[in-house]
């Protein structure tokens, strides 16, 4: 049985993608074909390429992975995108919601009917939930993610397939490297959150590992806050 990673060659989707690889097959997706290469020698795995900008029609796509049973589908592709309503063009809002919400959409509707007693995950944020200025354009499309895999893993729970969602704030990888590029705005990042750090993989990879095991096998249609409380907690 195989793993798909999509958004391999990103800080996260890298570290999943590698995490498994040393148990299991892994399958990559991405949009950078030398770096998606590199990875895959490295990892022994398949690939596919896809930029989901200019995406080809998903039956062509599903034609590129030649995996007949599909265990787990892990959906690292997103963005971060932190301007007002204001100061954003319909072209941002397309953009981050194509990259982030259709991404999560076009990656299921290929593969959900070959993934029977499999686990599906996407990545929302902690702006689905919490108000925050300037998040407008990412929190609409994170929370589209969280409405969509709650209604797919009620589609889906016959087939025993279950669909959930991991919910981070601010975490140390490629995508937050200018949001946390001097050491004030790091520290001013942590002493938003109760438990007072920055996220890193370490945190998130024990989640995923989880929710693709068989130990999380009566939890489906659910969004894993893994933010340090700030979503839900007021610090002292
Ligand atoms: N980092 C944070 O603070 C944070 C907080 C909350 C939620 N998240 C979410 O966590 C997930 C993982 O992100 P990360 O932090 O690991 O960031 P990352 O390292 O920047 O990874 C993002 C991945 O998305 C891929 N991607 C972006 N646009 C694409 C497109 N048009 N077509 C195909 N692939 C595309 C990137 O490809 P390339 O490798 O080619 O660039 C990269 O592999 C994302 O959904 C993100 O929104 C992150």
């Amino acid at each position: 049985m195989t793993y798909i990673i999509a958004g391999a060659t990103g800080t996260t989707g890298r570290a999943i993608a590698t995490e498994l690889a040393r148990t299991d097959k892994v399958h990559l997706i991405g949009r950078d074909e030398s770096a998606l290469t590199e990875l895959a020698n490295h990892l022994d795995s398949s690939y596919s390429l896809i930029d989901i900008e200019n995406p080809i029609p998903v039956k062509e796509f599903q034609q590129t992975v030649e995996i007949d049973e599909i265990k787990g589908l892990v959906n690292c592709i997103g963005s971060i995108y932190l301007r007002p309503l204001h100061g954003s063009t319909i072209e941002d809002f397309n953009n981050v919601v194509n990259t982030n919400l259709f991404s999560s959409f076009y990656l299921l509707s290929a593969f959900a009917r070959r993934m029977k007693n499999g686990s599906a995950i996407f990545f929302s944020s902690v702006a689905a939930t919490k108000g925050l200025s300037n998040h407008e354009l990412i929190s609409a499309a994170k929370a589209g993610i969280e409405g969509m895999a709650r209604s797919a893993a009620a589609s889906y729970a016959k087939d025993n397939l279950r669909v959930n969602v991991i919910a981070p704030s601010i975490m140390d990888t490629n995508m937050s490297a200018k949001i946390l590029s001097s050491e004030a705005a790091v520290e001013m990042s942590k002493s938003m959150h109760p438990i007072p750090k920055i996220g890193d993989i370490s945190d998130i990879l024990p989640v995923v590992t989880w929710l693709l095991s068989s130990e999380s096998k009566w939890i489906t249609g659910q969004t894993i806050h893994v933010d340090g409380g700030f979503s839900t907690l007021k610090p002292r």
